[in-house]
């Protein structure tokens, strides 16, 4: 390793990192693991899975419903992660943090709930070309409910968000802007501040898909004085099956529950049914109580690191892969945005992505190859996928080196 890669290194302590991943110490097919798959999800420290076995060994119980001792322990460990996810994006209060199944809940949760309520036939929603099929497929279905129509702001060759013909789509008909903070495809981080802030002047409420920004950037939630903003756990080290849906306190309250069922209620008879008060009106059922104290973890964790040093850490090893990346012959980048995050998209002259990613497996480098759930971001770039490389905080320069190697090999293998 040259003497700049271990300063680099040196600096933001990955070798400790790694060391708390217990996955990161196994090998594939007798090599070491590559794991550049981080977009489809991310992998879990120990402290995280400890979370979850103390959970299940020591205090598994029902939560807000018992008396007994373990069902208090529960509640307080789960509210307790309320206030960590409070913190995260900077809300303002403990109401407005919304335990989901996943970004994917989340977003139809708003659909199904401020969206049938609040739009009519010929409202419009706005989305952006660069959006994963949970922030399509949403609005799509609630169009076909209302007689709501879908506008979709285009990308430009990078990848990039297209700000003027935003502004054109903008109209007194905009009832919900619904924009992905940063792109799982292209790693495109989107002008959401001013998004939010257009959006406003028009009446409309804004969604933001955090799916994949929430790991590798600080989230302000007032700041970027958005309406709502989903984010998945098992991207942010934490357990699947646990998202956040953040939303703004006067909507929520305003807004009709979701679900139907227990823990959601103050008062059931047949002839009328009280719905609980925020948070709890909207997390109806048994939640994942593991999960979200798992979250609990994973966030503890994230911020003894600090979101900061792995934006900055990250952003000099996205720096480092493009630059290998386009010394690969035939090699071309999707997703060029000035502003980018964490994700290296590519197609190779003559290798299809596939086979490419089924190399890479044979040299234990898991990527992410296909379509990444964006399947109009490939309709834009005319290419029928792309191979993923998708980076977290424990990677390294010198594990870039072993993808680039391994790419380079695949590309003789198909000369
Ligand atoms: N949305 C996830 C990805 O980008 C699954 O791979």
């Amino acid at each position: 390793m040259s003497t700049a890669a271990k300063a680099f290194h040196a600096e933001f302590e990955v070798s400790r990192y790694r060391q708390d991943f217990p996955v990161l110490q196994r090998a594939v097919r007798g090599k070491p693991l590559v794991y550049l798959d981080n977009a489809a999800t991310s992998q879990k420290p120990s402290v995280v899975i400890d979370a979850l076995e103390k959970y299940y060994s020591e205090y598994n119980a029902n939560i807000h419903r018992g008396v007994h001792t373990l069902s208090e322990e529960a509640t307080v460990a789960y509210e307790d992660v309320r206030e960590l996810c409070r913190n995260f994006v900077n809300a303002s209060s403990v109401q407005e943090i919304i335990f989901t199944k996943g970004t994917t809940e989340a977003i139809n949760l708003v659909a199904n709930t401020y969206g049938r309520s609040n739009l009519e036939a010929g409202d419009e929603i706005i989305i952006s070309w660069m959006e994963h099929h949970s922030n399509i497929v949403p609005w799509q279905l609630l169009c076909e409910q209302n007689g709501a129509v879908l506008k979709v702001v285009p990308i430009d060759d990078d990848g990039a968000f297209v700000m003027d013909e935003y502004i054109k789509l903008l109209s007194p008909k905009t009832k919900i802007v619904a924009i992905g903070h940063i792109s799982n495809a292209l790693g495109s981080i989107n002008p959401v501040k001013e998004i939010a802030r257009l959006a406003h002047e028009q009446g409309a409420v804004v969604l933001v898909d955090g799916a994949q920004a929430t790991p590798h950037t600080a989230i302000d939630v007032q700041d970027l004085d958005c309406d709502f903003y989903a984010f998945s756990s098992h991207k942010v080290f934490g357990p699947t099956g646990v998202g956040v849906l953040y939303g703004r306190q006067d909507l929520l309250e305003a807004m009709p529950p979701y679900q139907g069922g227990g823990d959601m209620i103050k008062m059931v008879t047949f002839e009328k049914t009280l719905y609980s008060d925020l948070p709890n009106k909207y997390e109806a059922g048994t939640p994942n109580i593991s999960g979200v104290i798992g979250l609990g973890a994973a966030l503890n964790y994230l911020n003894s690191i600090g979101i900061e040093n792995i934006a900055a850490y990250e952003n000099e090893l996205l720096d480092y892969a493009t630059d290998a990346a386009l010394k690969v012959e035939g090699l071309r980048i999707i997703g060029t945005a000035e502003n980018k995050a964490s994700i290296l998209s590519f197609v190779i002259d003559k290798v299809h992505p596939h086979d490419l990613g089924t190399i890479l497996d044979h040299d234990g480098i898991a990527i992410r190859t296909g379509h990444h759930c964006a399947m109009p971001v490939m309709d834009r770039f005319k290419v029928p996928a792309t191979a993923r490389a998708s980076f977290a905080f424990y990677n390294t320069r010198q594990e870039v080196d072993i993808l680039m190697d391994a790419i380079n090999n695949a590309r003789k293998v198909f000369a």
